[in-house]
């Protein structure tokens, strides 16, 4: 929307225009009646409806109406599916049609930067094009029943600790190629109605008062053309929040907001044409959400409760399975189900995502169900993490009469949710302790873990034969873990997150959570799996990793670049195949490596996936485009994204570690020309088409260094400038400062 007149805010005073810019009560907008201006509701959240109860008294993250809860974010994240991302998030719009909320407020796709945020199970993954492509899609899904969605936290939201002071720093390129780059997917893709300023500062500044965010970067660049929310409770100060391109603050402040702005336009401190972009967004998303998508939305939470099983089923990652342990579905056998979560399960994080589920299903009820004489359970361990030798010596005897113990262990509540952050990433000690006890008794061991953050598996992988990472999974989860475990749906989720063999490996550890208000992004660009595997430094399970009841094989990779610069693309195709003798899904990976690039890049980027469904023996052939920002970095010279020319390593796998094919690829580009100036190196202006051959002719018979190579590599270090006053001026010359006019 340009900055002109809007006709629709004639009739509104200019107190009016203000009152539409902050909330009416804690979820919904002012309504001003002579204008037909109704009041919308905006409400959590990514996985489920968390509609205030009316009834409820005073605030409260619980006290909701009840509505299906999905799989979290951390969960859906490593489904790798986009269909079943939209397919949730078309439920998630029909119910919050059903119950009259215009704007949902989710996805979150901020990055998970380091395992200890605390809201990390709340974000899909610690890769931007995993978490933008999913993000869009459970965009596309929502919007698709005319409700709006909120992409959020915008922007470097990664951590908890001083969530609405800390300032976030962190350099340009990084920013763009990473913390940025999934929020750019979701608005080209996927034009969402609405995005969330976070709380923190970015590099200094308040990020729902950051105008290189919201209006620089947001709007001019990405021309997103929606509405800007703040995050509850994150402006200080109105006035710069809507200079800076905010258009909606929550919660209400009683007014003050408004009053604020009021002042601001009359004294001459803010402009009125922004306070009217802003009040015209707010109507142009009123308009959006209004009665569009499905006529007359019904909300079949049965059907939902259906969805929310399949995609707990296609969100859990088989970590390992040795000697095929699972699927449990011998027929004979008794299993030993241990922990207290098949009986309590944990699905969901806290926090302002809390939803009141329908129903939750426990994986003790639906294993008593489909296996009911074969099932004995013990709790092993409480909820409170209380130590209790006697549970665990229950649990010891009940593993040691069964063929196999299936146990389940994770992360009690309340070591994280929104608003601080982890300490650890370890398993409670009395829950390590259980598996320890039982393993004295067998050796059959499968676990089963609940956890929204990921968990280091160091220390008690090998007391188990399988791991099948839960996740957080929602109301449904325990009949999708029931389902897995007996091998009624085979495992095809995968890690959108590294598990490191210890935290202390994390590349943000160093700098997570910063001091004095501040967190330096140190690691920069090597977030996740770009450090490991830059670094090569071993993993416990790497990114993209997961195991399924069948085996896959892959064939056939062809790569072809086809034209050149920024109209690059580069064709992949690779056959895979089923070769095992259960139907199953795999996630095809591509990620792209520089070979031969001018500035430090990770070794490898994903930059396409694909999750294809085979039967036994079936093959398929996977086409992917990547095009010329697939293949670029952000250059800050530059100022933009830079295709450089050269060979490029295309490599095709399992995951980030099991790369089955690779090829190389030549990509036609114009040279990366450095801005020369006089403090340039010697070597940099060599480098550059113009200025090397320049150099050349000026200094030839004039300054021996530069034609003697073993004197030239001494000094091409040297700025040009020093050379030239070292050479008592020999160097200068008029045709050196004309070119540098002209350049
Ligand atoms: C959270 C947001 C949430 C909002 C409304 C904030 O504290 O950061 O994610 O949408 O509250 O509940």
């Amino acid at each position: 929307m340009n900055d002109h007149h809007d006709p629709r805010l004639d009739g509104l005073t200019l107190e009016e225009k203000a009152a539409l810019l902050s909330g009416r009560s804690g979820w919904d907008t002012a309504a001003i009646d002579h204008a037909g201006i109704p009041s919308i509701v905006l409400t959590d959240g990514p996985h489920g409806l968390r509609l205030h109860n009316p009834q409820a008294s005073g605030f409260s993250f619980t006290d909701s109406l009840p509505a299906t809860c999905f799989p979290t974010a951390a969960a859906l994240g490593s489904s790798w599916d986009p269909d079943l991302l939209t397919a949730v998030g078309e439920a998630l719009g029909r119910e919050s049609r059903t119950a009259g909320v215009s704007v949902l407020l989710g996805p979150g796709v901020n990055i998970k930067r380091s395992p200890l945020c605390g809201r990390n199970f709340e974000y899909l993954s610690e890769d931007p094009v995993v978490s933008g492509v999913l993000g869009a899609a459970l965009v596309a899904g929502v919007q698709s029943t005319g409700v709006g969605a909120s992409v959020k936290h915008f922007a470097a939201n990664n951590q908890e600790t001083d969530r609405m002071t800390v300032s976030a720093e962190v350099d340009e390129r990084t920013l763009r190629e990473i913390y940025l780059a999934g929020f750019e997917r979701v608005v080209k893709t996927a034009y969402p109605a609405t995005i969330m300023a976070a709380y923190n500062k970015v590099n200094g500044v308040h990020a729902a008062q950051n105008p290189w965010l919201l209006t620089e970067i947001l709007r001019k660049e990405w021309g997103f053309d929606g509405l800007v929310v703040s995050d509850w409770g994150a402006v200080l100060d109105p006035v710069a929040a809507v200079a800076a391109g905010l258009d909606l603050e929550m919660p209400a402040t009683g007014g003050l907001s408004a009053a604020a702005l009021v002042a601001a336009v009359r004294d001459g401190r803010l402009a009125e044409s922004a306070l009217d972009l802003a009040a015209g967004r707010l109507l142009h998303l009123i308009e959006r959400t209004a009665g569009r998508g499905e006529p007359n939305p019904v909300a079949d939470v049965d059907q939902h409760h259906v969805l929310a099983r399949r995609a707990a089923a296609e969100s859990a990652v088989l970590l390992k399975n040795d000697d095929a342990i699972l699927p449990l579905n011998t027929g004979a056998g008794t299993i030993a189900v241990l922990g207290e979560f098949a009986r309590t399960p944990r699905y969901q994080g806290a926090g302002s995502s809390r939803v009141n589920a329908i129903r939750v299903d426990s994986a003790l009820d639906a294993l008593t169900e489909a296996a009911g004489d074969r099932i004995r359970f013990a709790a092993g361990f409480t909820l409170t993490g209380d130590e209790g030798e006697t549970l665990i010596a229950e649990a010891v005897a009940v593993a040691g009469a069964a063929d196999v113990a299936v146990v389940f262990l994770g992360l009690p509540e309340d070591v994280e949710s929104e608003g601080f952050d982890r300490d650890r990433i370890d398993l409670p000690e009395a829950q390590i302790k259980l598996l320890e006890a039982v393993s004295e008794v067998t050796s059959e061991i499968v676990v089963v873990l609940a956890n929204g953050g990921i968990v280091q598996t160091t220390g008690w992988d090998h007391l188990a034969k399988a791991i099948l990472e839960g996740w957080l999974n929602g109301q449904a989860g325990g009949g999708a873990i029931a389902d897995l475990l007996l091998g009624v749906v085979n495992p095809s989720g995968r890690l959108a997150e590294t598990i490191p063999l210890r935290l202390e490996h994390n590349p943000a550890h160093l700098n997570f959570p910063g001091s004095d208000g501040t967190v330096r992004y140190g690691e920069r660009l090597y977030v996740g799996y770009r450090y490991y595997d830059t670094k090569r430094i071993d993993v416990a399970y790497p990114f993209g990793h997961g195991l399924s009841y069948t085996t896959f094989a892959y064939s056939g990779l062809a790569v072809v670049a086809e034209g050149e610069g920024q109209d690059t693309v580069v064709r992949v195709s690779v056959e895979v195949t089923n070769t095992g003798t259960v139907a199953g899904k795999e996630v095809v990976q591509i990620y792209v490596g520089d070979i031969a690039c001018t500035v430090d890049r990770p070794v490898r980027e994903l930059k396409a996936f694909a999750k294809v469904d085979l039967a036994a023996g079936e093959s398929t052939v996977v086409e992917v485009a990547l095009d010329a920002r697939d293949l670029s970095y952000y250059s800050i010279a530059a100022g933009t994204w830079v295709v450089e020319p050269g060979d490029f390593e295309i490599a095709v796998g399992a995951s980030s570690r099991d790369l089955r094919l690779t090829e190389v690829v030549s990509v036609q580009a114009p040279p990366v020309a450095a801005k020369l100036t006089l403090d340039s190196s010697v070597s940099t202006w060599l480098a550059h088409p113009e200025g090397g051959p320049l150099l050349q002719r000026i200094g030839a018979g004039r300054v021996s260094a530069l034609s003697d190579p073993v004197v030239l590599r001494m000094v091409e270090e040297i700025p040009l400038n020093r050379l030239i006053a070292m050479s008592g001026g020999r160097l200068a010359s008029p045709e050196l400062d004309a070119f540098l006019t002209r350049s």
